[in-house]
């Protein structure tokens, strides 16, 4: 197994290789996670060199950290045109499908790369995996009204088990108000089909599942960074 501190190395390489992305005058998407800390840390400093740029942040988290790094950020929710959105993910599959939402925050992270001309996503090379599902559950963002149901349902379409996530024996709230199901699933064979199935069920706000979503895939790894950009479908 690899050192978390290799790891961390592998997501900061990533994060840096990622900021090459950013230029003078773009409006960025910020992710939320480890990974996304190495970047806005690595955007602040640039921005203290004089880059010029502006951020929508994915979560509270890395509203805060931006603001503290010096990067200012739009405050207004009117339509923005982000020109690259920068992310980490949990899981990535051959052709570059995500798995999102490890640490809650994929409604935001979903909205903010739909809404970018570019999505370039960054992850350590564990994050790399045959099929989807598996070792990592998919959370699902769902309405508290009646989320037992909700997830029952889930479990019927999906054939997965549907549970939902706590923190400190209380139900996991989301910066929306909303808990998550994390789905667990031997493996995903068809995440587009999953995502469209379950889009169809009544309470489901978000899924984990990021499908032809990403433009550029960097990742990082013991002797350094690849960078591939996603196939054209
Ligand atoms: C946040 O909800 C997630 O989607 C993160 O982007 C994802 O969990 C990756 O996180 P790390 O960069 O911390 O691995």
């Amino acid at each position: 197994m690899t050192p978390s501190s290799d790891l961390d190395s592998q997501k900061r390489q990533a994060a840096l290789k990622a900021t090459e992305y950013v230029h003078d005058g773009m409006v960025v998407g910020l992710g939320t996670g480890t990974t996304a800390k190495h970047l806005i840390l690595a955007l602040g400093e640039r921005v203290r060199a004089g880059l010029k740029i502006r951020a929508v942040p994915t979560s509270h988290d890395t509203a805060d950290l931006a603001r503290r790094s010096g990067i200012p950020l739009i405050e207004s929710d009117n339509a923005w045109m982000i020109d690259v959105a920068i992310d980490g993910a949990d899981q990535v599959d051959p052709h570059f499908n995500l798995v999102k939402g490890g640490g809650g925050a994929l409604l935001k992270e979903k909205i903010v790369a739909a809404a970018a001309k570019r999505f370039v996503v960054m992850v350590d090379h564990t994050k790399l995996v045959p099929t989807l599902g598996g070792s990592f559950p998919l959370p699902i963002e769902v309405v508290p009204f009646g989320w037992g149901s909700t997830a029952l349902h889930i479990e019927r379409v999906s054939g997965g088990s549907a549970v939902l996530r706590e923190r400190n024996g209380q139900a996991f709230q989301t910066e929306a108000g909303h808990v998550i199901v994390d789905l667990h699933l031997p493996k995903i064979d068809d995440p587009a089909r999953l995502e469209i199935e379950l889009n169809q069920i009544p309470g489901i706000v978000e899924t984990g599942l990021f499908i032809g979503r990403t433009s550029i895939l960097i990742v990082g790894h013991a002797q350094g960074v690849d960078v591939t950009p996603a196939a054209e479908t």
